[in-house]
């Protein structure tokens, strides 16, 4: 069964539901808004198609919507990391994000308090995030949740030849 959650946040009707068929599409979309490579190139993950389905085919139970008076307003996608020969469950938060017009009403909060208590749940001992380090917005939001000790990763890049082909080819 659809497992809903409603709230009054500011004279507005908040839902947090499970993520269903019909939310791939506006999560596709607002994602692409949010995730654009240049703000957030992030190397390991690509914001596309297959990033959405693929969490909706292998981790719905972690995958979050909410809507606002009706209207699509944000999700979360994350993922229970269980290691081999290991008691330890991570609860990965991979992607979050909060439609522009909705910003500072608390979605992302409440989303992500749906998200801890399924991954509590599931019987994950720590829950995990990454973000840029100049995504500032993310970095409080996710401080002001309880996020602490940061990590420092630090990302290298490389071009191989096929990037100096495609240039060649672009200026001919
Ligand atoms: C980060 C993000 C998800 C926050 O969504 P939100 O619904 O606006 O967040 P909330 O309203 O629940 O904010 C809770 C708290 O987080 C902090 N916070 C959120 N946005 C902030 C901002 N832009 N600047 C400073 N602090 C911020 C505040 O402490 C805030 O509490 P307050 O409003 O009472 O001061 C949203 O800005 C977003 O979608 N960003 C783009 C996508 C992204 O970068 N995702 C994270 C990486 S996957």
């Amino acid at each position: 069964m659809e497992n809903i959650k409603k709230y009054n946040i500011s004279d507005h009707e908040l839902e947090i539901r499970d993520f269903t068929i019909d939310d791939l599409a506006p999560t596709f979309h607002l994602g692409e808004k949010l995730f654009t490579l240049n703000k957030t190139p992030n190397l390991y993950r690509v914001w596309d198609e297959y990033e959405v389905i693929n969490f909706f085919q292998s981790d719905s139970d972690h995958c979050i919507t909410a809507f606002v008076d009706g209207l699509y307003a944000g999700f979360v996608l994350g993922t229970l990391i269980e290691k081999r020969k290991s008691e330890i469950k991570y609860g990965y938060l991979v992607w979050i994000g909060v439609d522009q017009n909705y910003k500072r009403m608390g979605i992302a909060s409440n989303l992500f308090e749906e998200f801890k208590e399924r991954m509590t749940l599931g019987g994950a001992t720590t829950l995990m995030i990454d973000t840029q380090a100049d995504n500032q917005a993310a970095i409080e939001f996710f401080k002001s949740k309880g996020f602490d000790s940061p990590q420092d990763h630090v990302y290298y890049s490389m071009k191989t030849k096929n990037h100096i082909q495609g240039k060649m080819d672009e200026d001919k």
